[in-house]
């Protein structure tokens, strides 16, 4: 499996401890992000972290599979790449699933372009169901000031310049319908929403093939 934009491993873990049989291949562009994520889990079997930009041509030829995978996962990382980018990483992972193969994306995703009133109610759903609990969690901003104030992060700091996580500022892919364009035209079969809760959605594609 790949887990695509993996940042500290979180999900690539979960994978693992559900899956035993499975190998993940942990990618993400974000030199701080990955050190977090060898931190945690150096040892961890069945997990390999790659240090590739997913929005540039060329990138699965890092991963150095020697066959096709089934799967890929991803969570709250894929809108971060403008869809120019998004294409580029649809269109390489397309080449790297087998046939049948799918691809599970876990992220906030508005349809304000095309249904504005849907993505209204969509946003009033998420805002009600997170409720105080949702107030005291750190939002991105606060996370990445107190990893920066971190004398022990300060050398991984150092190495991330201007890499996509310092200079992550809104979603650039936020809407579902640039996910699915890029999804088509790298040449999924079939694509849509598997699961929702107010905006966050798990968009499923699947390649050539179908799943039976
Ligand atoms: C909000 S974090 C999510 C991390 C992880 N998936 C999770 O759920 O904990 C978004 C991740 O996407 C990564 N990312 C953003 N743009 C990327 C790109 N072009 N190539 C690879 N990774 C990228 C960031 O470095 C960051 O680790």
């Amino acid at each position: 499996m790949l887990d695509l934009g993996c940042g500290p491993g979180s999900l690539a873990v979960r994978v693992l401890d559900r899956i035993l049989a499975a190998t993940v291949v942990a990618v993400d562009a974000d030199p701080l992000l990955l050190g977090l994520a060898r931190a945690a889990h150096r040892d961890r079997a069945g997990l390999r972290l790659v240090e590739a930009d997913l929005g540039r041509p060329g990138w699965g030829a890092d991963l150095a599979l020697r066959e096709t995978v089934g799967a890929a996962v991803s969570t709250t990382a894929l809108h971060w790449l403008p869809e120019p980018q998004l294409r580029v990483a649809y269109g390489e992972l397309a080449g790297l699933l087998r046939p049948g193969g799918i691809l599970l994306n876990g992220d906030d995703l508005s349809v304000a372009d095309f249904a504005p009133g849907l993505a209204e109610l969509e946003r009033h759903l998420q805002h009600w169901a997170a409720g105080p609990r949702g107030e005291s969690l750190d939002d991105w901003r606060a996370w990445w000031d107190g990893v920066t104030e971190d004398p022990a992060l300060a050398e991984l700091v150092a190495r991330c310049g201007d890499g996509p996580a310092a200079a992550h500022r809104d979603a650039e892919s936020a809407q579902l319908s640039a996910h699915e364009r890029a999804l088509r035209a790298a040449g999924f079969a079939e694509v849509g929403t598997l699961w929702q809760h107010g905006g966050n959605r798990l968009v499923c594609a699947i390649t050539g093939a179908r799943v039976v």
